[in-house]
């Protein structure tokens, strides 16, 4: 591995971590294996003072342009080519060349928002399906420069694919804890093929999320959730490639799926930083959506008050977890968001909202994403379901410039998509009569169909169907 942890050639200054709660201002070097503040617990942040800000944005831009094209793997990867932004900068990053996901143009799906513009950023096009790889290249690396042997995560089945991908390419030990018979199977199998040890735990992500907490006080081991400030770092430099993207216009609104709660922090440090540093000259609303039975955030937020607003507002202390999440949208089916205070801080600042989408209401949303010949998993399409009630509500204007960010692949959970088509898709009844069985509509349904085998039926089926 290259370099020792230093800050940006170009800053001259030292980064470090810093602990978010004001009350606080535990300071950590990079080389600090600590997560969350030693001193009160509350969640670090990477600090690293921007020379750049200073510099020509142009000029930066211009640079980042050409590396795209360049062979060179710390230029090829979509992270590391930003590495002005980033706290490590070594020689030989551990990368899957993540990143350089495409925006596409989405008109089915804004018709069924009923807005002008829609555009997909879909981060389900990074190399293991997710967007977690934009993080992990960077924790990864970062585990490695302090000769870590043996990583470790919570996972509700992305982020373990992808800290399973990156270990094996650093040749780590890597444990990954998930709930017991409640993530995709698909996930599953990609885990166990880049050789992870995969335990499958008997209880929700919040007890796997609450273990790898207690696991990760072992210095040997290195913790790769969101809670972790370097996989922040990483996952905030898709706002730089998605500006790129945009010509450097800034969109009014973007709006992503909230689970965990550290994708939305990393957005509002990403677009804050290109602020600070001249490249931008304002931030989006920036909108996370929740599925309905797992919805703690959207509680709190609803809490704060008619219309929380920019930072001055006053801020709880404490979420109130939901003990029993409950959604189909398996990567988002979490009770305790542990990165909740960064992303309030990144939503009320930009001064969007957190918003809960029906399962009926994501489960077409996801059917018109697939119409667009796009695709994703059931998380993601909460923001197009999202998006169509924020333009109901007159919340999001039919002319605005609005990003859904899709965080995780088609292919994740094909048995959902299948169900949904063939209309037997429902939310399983809950135990001890909590919940009773509720199915879903496929209302956008598409089923495949039995046919003798002959040229004419199925001639005959094709002509009665729209293109
Ligand atoms: N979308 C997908 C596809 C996800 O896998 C996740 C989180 C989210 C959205 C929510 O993002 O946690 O940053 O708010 N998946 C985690 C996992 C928890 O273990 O793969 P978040």
């Amino acid at each position: 591995m290259g370099k020792s942890l230093t800050a940006p050639q170009n800053t001259g200054a030292t980064a470090r971590q810093r602990c978010l709660q004001p009350s606080c201002g535990g300071i950590y070097a990079l080389a600090d294996r600590v997560y969350v503040c030693s001193r009160c617990g509350g969640p670090l942040e990477i600090d690293a003072p921007l020379g750049v800000a200073t510099g020509d944005p142009a000029a930066l831009r211009e640079k980042w342009r050409l590396r795209a094209a360049s062979p060179d793997a710390k230029n090829r990867s979509g992270v590391w080519r930003y590495r002005e932004f980033l706290p490590l900068d070594p020689d030989a990053p551990v990368t899957l060349f993540e990143g350089n996901t495409p925006l596409y143009d989405a008109p089915r799906s804004a018709e069924y928002c009923g807005i002008d513009v829609l555009q997909l950023k879909h981060q389900g096009c990074n190399p293991t399906g997710s967007f977690k790889d934009t993080g992990m290249t960077v924790a990864v690396t970062h585990a490695a420069m302090l000769g870590a042997k043996t990583t470790i995560c919570a996972s509700t089945g992305n982020t373990a694919a992808s800290l399973a991908a990156y270990s094996a390419r650093a040749r780590f030990r890597c444990a990954i804890l998930v709930p017991y018979g409640q993530i995709s199977s698909a996930k599953l199998a990609q885990s166990m093929d880049y050789g992870a040890s995969i335990f499958e735990v008997e209880g929700n992500f919040d007890d796997c999320m609450r273990l790898v907490q207690e696991l990760g006080g072992d210095p040997a081991i290195y913790v790769a959730n969101s809670i972790n400030p370097f996989r922040i770092e990483g996952q905030k430099t898709v706002v730089f490639e998605l500006m790129e993207q945009c010509g450097w216009r800034v969109p009014d609104a973007v709006v992503m799926p909230g689970g965990n709660l550290g994708n939305s922090s990393a957005f509002g440090k990403g677009f804050n930083e290109l602020r600070d540093a001249g490249l931008i000259d304002r931030v989006p609303r920036l909108y996370v959506i929740q599925a309905e039975g797992s919805a703690p955030f959207v509680r709190m937020f609803e809490e704060l008050g008619p219309h929380p607003s920019g930072p001055e507002h006053n801020l709880p202390e404490t979420m109130i977890a939901e003990t029993h999440p409950y959604t189909l949208a398996t990567a988002i089916k979490i009770g305790a968001p542990v990165s909740w205070k960064k992303s309030l801080r990144a939503v009320l600042e930009s001064r969007g909202e957190v918003i809960a989408a029906t399962e009926q209401e994501i489960a077409d949303a996801k059917a018109i994403i697939g119409r667009e010949g796009i695709g994703c998993e059931p998380a993601s399409a909460t923001t197009v379901a999202g998006i169509r009630r924020l333009a109901r509500e007159g919340k999001i204007r039919c002319d605005e410039n609005v990003i859904a960010v899709l965080t995780g692949h088609l292919l994740k959970d094909p048995e959902y998509v299948s169900n949904y088509h063939r209309g037997t898709l429902a939310l399983p009844a809950e135990p001890e009569g909590m919940r009773r069985e509720r199915r879903i509509d496929g209302a956008f349904q598409n089923c495949p169909q039995r046919v003798a085998a002959n040229k004419s039926a199925i001639l005959k089926r094709l002509e009665s169907r729209e293109a």
